[in-house]
């Protein structure tokens, strides 16, 4: 059995799969690709049409990320190849770090530090580095899978209303366990103070955010996004940004990676991540892992653990 891996792996994942046959990559894989059974890839990696048309013997694509926008995942499953994500693994630590841009971006965190370090920093000032309140404040969350209801659970800790909107409502037991109310699209959209994205990539999300929309948003508010690029439509928001309604935005992700807007980039009023949404080593280690085990279940005949 050949195994193709396009992501460094750590020991533990190497081993899982050296345990199957020949473990190639991450560097050279590009001869090996016709004779490969399965595919471990992260998500920078395309996995499209014409990377297909190179592996006629590919049975599994196990994508490391839980997103699989990368992934041509109806040309895989036409041609009978199994593409596997990695959800739960990395719930917790996207939250995480949603919750901790959402404080950084509210609270201006960067810029007072940036402040600081510019030796700006004259004493404790009454009016000085003030920002917006997050006790108390409406969180929208667009999304509320996993990690939506994790950053609600956080939010709620917080002392947040949160109402959010999703393809459905989510059951009843947990909207009340996160104190969430389900509202329409329009409604988030406009009576949020923070609005936090966590739905997926698609056609159907792409530039959720036009211009149009982001004009709608409640004077002052904030847009927090550690989903995906796409679902926004970045030159317009950096004219929200600067001509309002937006008092601020948190970006751990853009739309055509890895280049950022570069009138982001001029804007005080905006925290931006490298996309480090999932970046703790214990959870870089479980999705390497799950991808790993899904490989090994498939070429062992047995179900995969996290199909697409
Ligand atoms: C994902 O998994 O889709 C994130 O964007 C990276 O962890």
């Amino acid at each position: 059995m050949k195994i193709v891996t396009a992501l460094d792996l750590h020991p533990a994942a190497r081993q899982l799969l050296e345990s199957l046959g020949e473990l190639i990559g991450p560097e050279g894989i590009e001869g090996h690709l016709g004779e490969a059974d399965a595919l471990l890839a992260p998500l920078t990696f395309r996995v499209d049409e014409a990377l297909l048309e190179q592996t006629p013997r590919l049975r599994v694509v196990a994508s490391a990320a839980v997103g699989y926008d990368n992934v041509a995942v109806d040309a895989c499953h036409r041609r009978g190849i199994i593409v596997t994500n990695t959800p739960d693994v990395l719930t917790d630590a996207t939250a995480d770090l949603t919750m901790a841009l959402l404080l950084a971006t509210v609270r201006r965190l960067p810029q007072a530090e940036r402040s600081l370090r510019a030796g700006d920093f004259e004493g404790w000032g009454f009016w000085d580095y003030l920002g917006g309140d997050v006790t108390g404040a409406t969180l929208g969350i667009l999304g509320m899978g996993r990690i939506g209801q994790a950053v609600a659970r956080r939010a709620r800790a917080f002392g947040m209303r949160i109402q959010y909107t999703n393809r459905s409502p989510v059951a009843a037991d947990v909207e009340r366990e996160l104190g969430a109310r389900y509202v329409p699209w329009e409604t988030l959209l406009t009576s949020s103070d923070i609005l936090s994205l966590h739905a997926p990539a698609s056609a159907e999300t792409r530039h959720l955010l036009t211009r149009e929309a982001l004009a709608r948003m409640r004077p002052g508010s904030y847009l927090i996004n550690t989903a995906r690029g796409t679902l926004i439509d970045e030159a317009a928001l950096v004219e929200a940004l600067q001509n309002g309604p937006l008092a601020g935005a948190g970006l751990d992700v853009y739309e055509r990676e890895p280049a950022v807007e570069p009138g982001l980039l001029e804007l005080d009023n905006v925290v931006m991540l490298p996309h480090i949404g999932s970046a703790t080593r214990n959870t870089r280690e479980g999705m390497a892992m799950l991808a790993a085990r899904n490989i090994h279940a498939v070429l062992t005949g047995a179900e995969p653990l996290t199909p697409v």
